[in-house]
């Protein structure tokens, strides 16, 4: 869609991996500035109830997807826990895991990917993904997130993830370069790269992927950063994990980080990085460099997507 200045301009907020990193100046900073929609990535803590219930009892629009580290310990077990139960349960229609939501004003759909991802090839525990959405593979995860794309009332979509698709480099400090253990190699998601090249397949847009869990300070190099703003064709692929969200400033203030992003007619119309003080005033914000990818998405292998259940 071709935006005129006459269409609103939406803003959708994004937390970060949050890791118990929750402030009532957080709460405060969105109930004031109210965006058309919040986004979390997940991470919110290690099965925490208190603080998904923080989350989850915001009174304003917000969609989140769950991390790894939400459902640290079903993933141990291989089962549910009860408290991964009431954290789904906690959250309700908020956690958008293969599903859509609608955000008219922005001219867009949201959609969410597989939640709880750990990275890499595996789905780390594909009896969980079977009991909670009946999905054994990476085949089935990509086919349920092109599902709901095809439920999307609009042509320009936003993927809300845990972590970024495969496909957007090997390197450590890429986006998901994978800059732990034996550091290098890509640590992003085959399904969701999968259902990207066929969501594209239909003449969608995704306009952005918003994801996290791959933090910002990397182990391998020790102190080196991640790219965590990337363009490739029409998509933008930001990474929001921030780790931790909550830094001291020069002065002593502790500043939370935010990221803003406004959407106009299904375009983005702006990226901001903001950090917001324990008042939940804005104190600074600033546009962030985005690395240009050249060409396409490397093609997705249809016959080797990760049909065999993971170890
Ligand atoms: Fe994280
Ligand atoms: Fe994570």
């Amino acid at each position: 869609m071709q935006s005129r200045p006459s269409d609103p301009v939406a803003t959708l907020t994004v937390v970060g991996d949050v890791h118990r990193w929750w402030r009532p100046a957080d709460a405060a900073f969105l109930e004031r500035t109210r965006p058309d929609l919040s986004l979390f990535v997940g991470d919110l803590g290690d099965e925490d109830v208190p603080i998904v219930r923080a989350i989850a009892s915001l009174p304003v629009p917000k969609a989140v997807i769950l991390g790894n580290h939400d459902a640290w310990q079903s993933f141990g077990r291989r089962v549910a826990t009860d408290r991964l139960r009431e954290s789904l349960e906690v959250l309700g229609e908020d956690h958008v895991a293969y599903a859509v939501r609608e955000v008219p004003r922005a001219g867009l759909s949201l959609i969410g990917a597989r939640p709880f991802s750990w990275g890499g090839q595996s789905l780390r525990s594909p009896e969980l993904y079977d009991e909670i959405y009946g999905i054994h593979t990476a085949r089935q995860s990509a086919a349920a997130i092109v599902d709901a794309a095809r439920n999307a009332q609009h042509r320009d979509l936003v993927i809300l993830a845990h972590n970024g698709p495969l496909g957007l480099g090997d390197q450590s400090h890429d986006i998901w370069g994978k800059d732990f253990g034996k550091p290098g190699g890509d640590w992003g998601d085959r399904d969701l790269a999968l259902a990207i090249q066929r969501i594209e397949g239909f003449g969608l847009r995704v306009r952005a992927v918003i994801a996290g869990h791959m933090h910002h300070r990397l182990v391998h190099p020790r102190g080196g950063e991640r790219t965590r703003f990337v363009r490739r064709g029409g998509t933008m692929f930001l990474n929001a994990a921030f780790v931790p969200r909550v830094q001291k400033a020069e002065n002593g203030d502790e500043l939370s980080y935010f990221l803003r992003t406004r959407w106009q007619a299904g375009e983005c119309v702006a990226v901001e990085e903001v950090w917001v003080d324990v008042h939940g005033d804005e104190r600074e914000a600033s546009t962030p460099t985005f690395v240009e990818l050249e060409g396409g998405a490397p093609a997705v292998d249809e016959l080797h997507e990760g049909d065999e259940p993971a170890q």
